[in-house]
């Protein structure tokens, strides 16, 4: 790694060596991030071994990730094993300023990102990472490698591997394989049990509720909360909207889905049927406009609406803000207000991840698996990525599981470890009635 590094040093860095909007946030930020911390124990487990073995030494981590305090804890993770890491935005508005400067000048951490950033800023802060140079991507949503891919070419042959967080990100990761375009492997960390199965469902079923009540303070029990997709976050999100006495409907594609949300008890309709039916609408499906114009006409005055999946593109806001015409006012922070031939209808996070946008993301605790998945995947392939093709990985199953077992051990649980016989029993074909 050191002798890439070396090479670097000649090559001229244009930007800014950090683009954050408040220095002075920092004290807040560090507070926060070591708040956070404290929720993280398997992190700070191989944060500490990292210290030790220094196993990603030299390496340059280009990050892009949402800017909360568990990322400041997995970006000093990176550090302690002896990466140079650089992070940008993975959304325009999940940025938390006081952490962006926490990382900056208590932490020693470029970072390019500010909250509330427009396009251009975005995409000039992702090229900021990549003027580093990056060995290793880190990736929420695969923006970073599909800069790489489509406007820095000839950056890829140096990437020796990439991982990525996201469900959505991973599906425009193996739509890349499938085309043959991808031009490093990557680790799907969202493969790993020990992150769909909590942070997709626990942790955004959680932070998502967070943001809906923090943004509108509304009264969830007894409202008809209509949630569209029924996939890792949807399920966490009905689980704890039902929890809260809302009388939940799922909108599905996906025949499998649908009959699970229907036996789970939720009613399942159509997203036609629901427009009119509901009274907050949560989407969490990876896809495009599932809720548009002919859904607004139905939607009853009042109706809130939020999308909790990777991009802003799950409710048509073209249509809305055409529908409205003008009529556009912030009635409350984070939540707007289309006045749409005298019936409101309202916006939280501009259609952006509501649990980030207007929340502070998912709790730390769930964070320390998908972290941990992020650690330990980074050093995974400074080993193998000589072993490694062109393709999307998922996470090594060991790996997985000792995210698991050092989870448990956190909370002071042990398991039941299997007899030798059990073992045995298990492991044959031989036995039966
Ligand atoms: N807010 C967050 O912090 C956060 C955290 C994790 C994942 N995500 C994002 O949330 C989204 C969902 O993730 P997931 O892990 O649940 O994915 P998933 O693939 O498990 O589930 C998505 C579900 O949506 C359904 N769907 C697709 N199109 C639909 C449509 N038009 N109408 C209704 N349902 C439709 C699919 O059939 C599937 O069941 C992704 O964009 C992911 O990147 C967000």
């Amino acid at each position: 790694m050191r002798d890439q590094h070396d090479e670097r040093e000649t090559m001229t860095i244009t930007r800014a060596a950090h683009d954050v909007t408040d220095l002075g946030l920092a004290g807040e930020g560090v507070r926060r991030v070591e708040w956070a911390e404290r929720e993280m124990p398997v992190l700070r487990s191989i944060r500490e071994r990292f210290a030790q073995e220094r196993p990603l030494d030299g390496l340059r981590i280009g990050a892009c990730l949402h800017v909360t305090t568990e990322t400041a804890n997995l970006m000093r993770t990176l550090q302690a094993g002896g990466a140079e890491v650089v992070l940008a935005a993975s959304n325009p508005l999940s940025t938390q300023d006081d952490v962006a400067a926490a990382l900056v000048s208590e932490y020693g951490i470029p970072v390019h990102a500010r909250r509330g950033e427009d396009r251009d800023t975005y995409y000039a802060h992702l090229n900021s990472v990549a003027d580093s140079l990056p060995q290793l991507t880190m990736d929420d949503g695969c923006d970073l490698v599909s800069l790489l891919h489509q406007e820095r070419a000839s950056q890829v042959k140096d990437v020796l591997a990439g991982t990525e967080e996201t469900t959505t990100g991973v599906i425009r990761l193996r739509a890349m394989a499938a085309d043959g375009a991808l031009g490093y492997p990557v680790i799907a960390v969202n493969e790993a049990q020990t992150k769909h199965l909590f942070d997709n469902r626990y942790g955004t079923g959680q932070s998502t509720l967070d943001g809906i009540l923090r943004a509108t303070n509304l009264l969830i029990a007894g409202r008809n909360v209509v949630i569209a997709g029924y996939g890792w976050v949807g399920r966490g999100i009905a689980m704890r909207m039902a929890g809260h006495g809302g009388h939940v409907t799922i909108v599905e594609v996906d025949p499998i889905r649908a009959l699970e949300a229907l036996m789970d008890g939720y009613q399942v309709m159509t997203a036609g049927d629901a427009a009119a039916w509901g009274d907050l609408f949560i989407t969490a499906t990876g896809n495009v406009n599932v809720f548009r114009r002919e859904h607004f006409e139905a939607m009853k005055d009042g109706a809130v609406m939020a999308n909790s999946g990777h991009f802003d593109a799950e409710l048509d806001l073209q249509a809305l803000r055409q529908m409205a015409e003008g009529h556009v006012r912030e009635v409350r922070n984070n939540v707007q207000e289309f006045d749409i031939g005298g019936k409101r209808l309202h916006l939280i996070a501009e259609g952006r991840l509501v649990n980030l946008g207007a929340a502070e993301g998912h709790p730390a605790a769930v964070m320390d698996m998908s972290f941990a998945n992020q650690a330990l995947a980074a050093e995974y392939v400074v080993k193998h990525h000589g072993e490694l093709e062109k393709r999307v990985y998922g996470v090594p199953a060991s790996m997985d599981a000792e995210v698991a077992r050092l989870k448990l051990l956190s909370f002071g649980i042990d398991i039941e470890p299997m007899t030798a016989e059990q073992a045995e029993y298990v492991a044959s074909w031989k036995h039966g009635t």
